[in-house]
């Protein structure tokens, strides 16, 4: 295990969906490594994940379901558009996010990558509603939204109670559908937090958590999801080495940084 990075950097904590409206601007392009090492692990996560919701929807006719939950960019929505599916299956892709800001960015970026076959709608909702009101129903408040094929849901766990999350990841997956999510690891998570820095110098965060693998696994099986899978990675030299995170990705070598869990709906 490495050292905790050092820094100086003064830091604002404003609302995560504050935070999300300003990082936006530059969510895709500030180098941030936890998404780089969301990529390297996604491309080969993603094409098992969408084989499993594929299986699970064995009829050629049938059409499949899929929903970006906490979609922001479109970072990982784009990945399912641009993926070769089946010519005979119809696809319908939802992105829902609660940031304005994100989901402007990811309407432009995702209207050009649609092909014929493949639907796609974003809208904007807070996805988590039993965090402000605990009696509420946890499926967001989406028209028209119903339980899906399946869910990826990357990177947005850590900003969620771990019970709020997974209660909303059970609602939007039908039965015997999958799930495929990623985080922040607990490690990292101890040391700092999903942010950006602005023009000022400040690192400006909302609400995060550290949460645990198996907090995670525990409370998914609680929700309803049999846990296939959990898979943790630290940042390595060679990641260093081979550009696959940038030169902020130094500090990390030898932390644990990511962790995936990948569900199927049981109950
Ligand atoms: C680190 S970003 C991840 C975005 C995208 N999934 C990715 O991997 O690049 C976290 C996203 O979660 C969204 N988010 C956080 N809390 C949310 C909530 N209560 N409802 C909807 N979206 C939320 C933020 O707006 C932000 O776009």
């Amino acid at each position: 295990m490495g050292q905790p990075p050092k820094t100086g950097t003064p830091v604002q904590h404003i609302p995560t969906q504050d935070a999300y409206d300003q990082w936006a601007a530059v969510y895709d392009t500030d180098g941030n490594m936890l998404q780089s090492i969301d990529d390297v692990e996604l491309s080969t996560l993603l094409p098992s994940f969408i084989s499993s919701v594929l299986s699970s929807r064995p009829s050629s006719s049938s059409s499949v379901s899929l929903l970006d939950l906490g979609c922001g960019t479109g970072r990982n929505t784009a990945k399912l558009l641009q993926y070769s599916w089946p010519r005979d299956r119809a696809i319908d892709i939802t992105g829902l996010d609660f940031s304005k800001g994100m989901l402007e960015v990811a309407g432009k970026k995702l209207a050009p990558l649609k092909s014929e076959g493949i639907g796609l709608s974003l809208a904007q909702a807070d996805c988590f509603p039993t965090v402000a009101n605990k009696s509420a129903s946890p499926l967001p408040e989406v028209q028209d939204l119903s339980p899906v094929d399946g869910v990826i849901s990357t990177l947005v766990l850590e900003h969620i109670p771990v019970q709020d999350y997974f209660s909303t990841l059970a609602s939007l997956v039908q039965t015997g559908g999958y799930a495929l999510v990623t985080n922040m690891h607990s490690e990292m998570g101890n040391i700092s937090q999903a942010g950006f820095v602005n023009e000022q110098g400040v690192k400006v965060r909302g609400d995060s958590f550290a949460h645990t693998v198996e907090e995670s696994a525990e409370e998914a099986k609680r929700a309803g999801f049999e846990v296939l899978k959990t898979k943790e990675r630290s940042v390595e030299d060679i990641d260093v080495k081979e550009g696959r995170v940038g030169e902020r990705g130094k500090k990390w070598i030898g932390i644990r940084v990511w962790y995936a869990l990948e569900l199927r709906k049981v109950a």
